[in-house]
């Protein structure tokens, strides 16, 4: 069943320009994309910072505007909605940010911080019995709900945020690069308790991340952005082992291997250059300032998403494994 539906989702930004800011721009931060979620289930949106990630899962949450598009959450139309429908839906999505000690109140005890979206609300139960079983849910000691973030590690306080972000029982997480933060071991305890809250409490989750190595372990499809589109996404397990388009072969290549002896790889391809400007993104194919394989059409023509296997699509002219069969 799919739960979350995004349309040809276009987030503009209206900016001005020039040395002196006389000017007018459009940021195109996220600029047609189109995406699913079933239940249970982890997509994964992944690129390099400034691609439009967090602006698309802001969208989702109503913390950017939509300039076009559509976002169907459990089949209803956040667009039509009235705003006391659309505040309904929104509490069944929740969302956990890379920062956890911005997101927690430095004066407010750690139960206190989990209880605030039950008062808020008005869970109708035991406020503090609903504490202490979401903290035990997270693997916090509930001897510690007297505690001030300050007290905890950088772990057990994105496992507070992670069980505020439970509190009223939402179907889908927008997870918004929530170990970059953490030491690298570290990260793997926050994403086993993903996984197995996931399981659990049949959890469907946005896993936004710039970093492959991180979303090779939760997701069960990934999205590739670049400047404000997707240029591939399939199951995880196609796209990490058989990249199709240029970039995400790139983004592969360069996950560090664990290894030693297959470091050496001849396949490794380097992301020359920067990121270009979203105000000002290229003609045609937006990877073709940065792309090993650019050619002169590439200058001319805009790659749709087309079928590269089941379920996979990419969008380059160059590596389309079915040239001229029909659109994705
Ligand atoms: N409120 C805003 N006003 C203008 N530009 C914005 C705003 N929010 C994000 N952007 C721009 O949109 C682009 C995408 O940003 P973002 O979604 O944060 O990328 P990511 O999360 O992939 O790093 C960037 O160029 C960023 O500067
Ligand atoms: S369409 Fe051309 S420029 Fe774009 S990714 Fe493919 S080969 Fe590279
Ligand atoms: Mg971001």
């Amino acid at each position: 069943m799919t739960l979350l539906q995004i349309e040809d989702l276009k987030v503009h930004f209206p900016v001005r320009t020039g040395r002196f800011g006389g000017g007018k721009g459009t940021v195109r931060a996220v600029d047609g994309v189109s995406l699913s979620i079933d239940a249970r289930e982890t997509l994964a949106l992944v690129g390099e910072s400034g691609c439009g990630k967090s602006t698309l899962g802001n969208a989702v949450l109503g913390l950017a505007p939509v300039t076009a598009g559509t976002i169907q959450f459990d089949g209803q139309d956040l667009g039509t909605l009235s705003t006391a429908a659309r505040k309904r839906l929104w509490r069944d999505m929740q969302v956990v940010f890379q920062d956890p000690v911005s997101a927690l109140n430095p004066r407010r005890s750690i139960a206190s911080s989990i209880a605030e979206p039950l008062i808020i609300h008005g869970w109708s139960g035991s406020i503090p019995d609903r504490v202490t079983e979401l903290m035990e849910l997270v693997g916090l000691n509930a001897d510690q709900r007297t505690r001030r973030p300050q007290a905890l590690s950088g772990g057990q306080r994105q496992r507070v945020v992670i069980a505020r972000a439970l509190a009223l029982n939402p179907r889908l997480i927008i997870c918004d690069e929530p170990v970059s933060a953490l030491d690298v071991s570290i990260q793997s305890q926050i994403l086993n308790l993903l996984m197995r809250l996931q399981a659990e409490l049949d959890l469907s989750y946005l896993f936004i991340s710039h970093d492959l190595s991180v979303v090779r372990h939760i997701a069960d499809r990934v999205a590739v952005m670049y400047l404000g589109t997707v240029v591939e996404d399939g199951p995880a397990s196609a796209v990490f082992s058989d990249p199709v388009h240029p970039y995400t072969q790139a983004l592969m290549s360069a996950i560090p291997l664990p290894d030693p002896s297959r470091r050496d790889r001849g396949d490794r391809v380097l992301l020359q250059g920067d990121l270009p400007s979203p105000l000002d993104p290229p003609s045609g194919c937006p990877f073709r300032t940065r792309c090993p394989l650019a050619e002169p059409r590439c200058a001319e023509t805009r790659p749709a998403l087309t079928p590269q296997g089941p379920g996979h699509r990419a969008a380059c002219l160059v590596q389309d494994r079915n040239p001229g069969g029909p659109p994705a």
